[in-house]
């Protein structure tokens, strides 16, 4: 007799290839501990409901155990006879207790079991995400604090602009970070609702109690449509869309790495053991890690566009189409986890240069807007104003210096309104120390997120 639960239908046994190309033990078989956890909850229920007895609910109970040992255990042959993790365990159950292992599956089906696995495998994915989420914050605001009053070019299109702190710009990215565990956190809540009981689509004739269920499981809610519950994976795709954000927030300070580490910028080094060398060129230090982590963004956002199509036009309710979104999920899964870690450690061991940003602050008269500001508070309107600081910056550049370094004379001819006080103002320090408000980069402003962020970070 085939090991198939629907063989009696069937005039011949499924071919070889169609067995492989429709089976999902290879993948789905790391979902078995939730698949159990599933299953227990909806035994005890059953047997609350008067739907199981007490001694099959024991039996039950005692062969999952029996079961969860041998997975730990490495023991477990799972069988592409059997096609997925579901079945597998199904029938390991009942060659351990017989009959109770076949009622396991009374006022269920693998539609509502597979969608309630998979919410229960992400929810704990989604925690254990948050907390390293967290982890690489703390990595960038320890940085921050160490870096509030290093100075460095601050860049738009690629120009240097004005003069920031080291420390500003890692919060930078600690403030997207925040963003995208906040949008991690609501992502759970909708994913933390559960389908069971929905069975194959249109729910069971037994009188079966859900609430129970979903409390056993520590599920937030239940899913108030059979059909909607067994279909829908937009929860799936949720996580990957705000995996796929926070992957381009990652390849966005890689990129940012990547050129900063380089001889050209040299603004700081990143420990060699993030690094590799070339096999040909003896003086490379090649940035992999970084660049891995530009690359993998689109290997995540192409898991998002692998769901969100694998989910459109499909007709309610369930389809087989489904079993395609666990190896995207998976991987997506993966994929951050492994960034995340490897990506605090790396900030970790990076080592500031602030004397070679420094000089690229004076290279690029990064203080003109100070200039302009400047003439401004002393009654010149800011069109003139720029005007003015645009005929001091030729003639800084005509002569290759940084505007500091004209003389008050110099500086005089382009307006009399300039005292020897400009060059408080025109130093990048003093262009720093000016921008102090609630989200600039002066020192004191940086200190003052640092600290907002450590209690956020301490308070969960
Ligand atoms: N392995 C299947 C999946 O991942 C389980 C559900 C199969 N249900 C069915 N009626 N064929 O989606």
């Amino acid at each position: 007799m085939s090991e198939k639960n629907w063989s009696g239908r069937f005039h011949e046994p499924v071919s070889e290839l169609v067995k492989q190309y429709t089976a999902s033990i290879e993948f789905d078989k790391c979902l078995a501990n939730y698949d159990i956890q599933g299953s227990l909850a909806h035994a005890q229920m059953l047997q609350q409901a008067g739907i199981l007895s007490e001694k099959d609910l024991a039996a039950i109970q005692s062969g999952m155990n029996e079961i969860l040992q041998d997975i730990a255990a490495g023991k477990i042959n799972w069988s592409i006879d059997l096609e997925d993790v579901h079945m597998n365990v199904e029938h390991l159950l009942t060659q351990k207790v017989g009959d109770a292992g076949k009622r396991l599956h009374t006022g269920r089906s693998r539609n509502d079991q597979v969608a309630t696995d998979i919410r229960l495998w992400l929810r704990a994915k989604i925690d254990l995400i948050v907390d390293l989420i967290k982890d690489l914050q703390t990595a960038l605001v320890d940085l921050a604090d160490q870096n509030a009053e290093v100075v460095m070019p601050g860049f738009t299109h690629m120009q240097v602009a004005q003069p920031i702190s080291f420390g500003h710009h890692m919060l930078a990215y600690v403030e997207m970070l925040g963003r995208d565990n906040e949008r991690m956190i609501d992502c759970r809540h909708r994913v933390n609702r559960m389908p069971l009981g929905a069975a194959a689509l249109a729910g069971t004739t037994f009188p079966i109690k859900r609430e129970l269920t979903a409390d056993l499981l520590g599920f937030e809610a239940i899913c108030q449509n059979s059909l909607d519950a067994v279909s829908d994976r937009d929860f799936a795709i949720e996580f990957t869309a705000a995996s796929s954000i926070l992957m381009m927030h990652l390849s966005r300070l890689s990129e940012e790495l990547i050129y900063w580490i380089s001889p050209r910028f040299a603004f700081i080094d990143i420990a060699d053991r993030f690094c590799t060398g070339s096999s040909i060129m003896p003086q490379k230090k090649n940035p992999d890690v970084p660049e891995l982590v530009r690359g993998k963004t689109g290997r995540v956002v192409g898991h998002l566009l692998g769901l969100i199509t694998l989910m459109k036009s499909q007709p309610l309710a369930y389809n087989k189409d489904n079993q395609e979104d666990k190896e995207p999920l998976f991987d997506t899964v993966t994929t951050i986890v492994d960034t995340l870690r490897i990506y605090a450690d790396m900030m970790r061991g990076v080592t500031v240069k602030p004397e070679n940003m420094r000089a690229a602050v004076l290279q690029g008269f990064a203080t003109a807007t100070d200039l302009a500001d400047y003439l401004v508070k002393k009654g010149l309107p800011f069109r003139d104003s720029h005007e003015v600081v645009a005929r001091a910056v030729r003639l800084a550049e005509e002569q290759q210096c940084d505007l500091s370094d004209l003389s008050l004379d110099v500086l005089q001819s382009f307006s009399e309104l300039i005292t020897d006080d400009v060059y408080a103002v025109l130093t990048p320090e003093g262009s720093l120390n000016a921008r102090n408000h609630v989200g600039g980069t002066s020192p004191v402003q940086v200190r003052a997120q640092v600290a907002r962020w450590r209690a956020l970070l301490r308070s969960g």
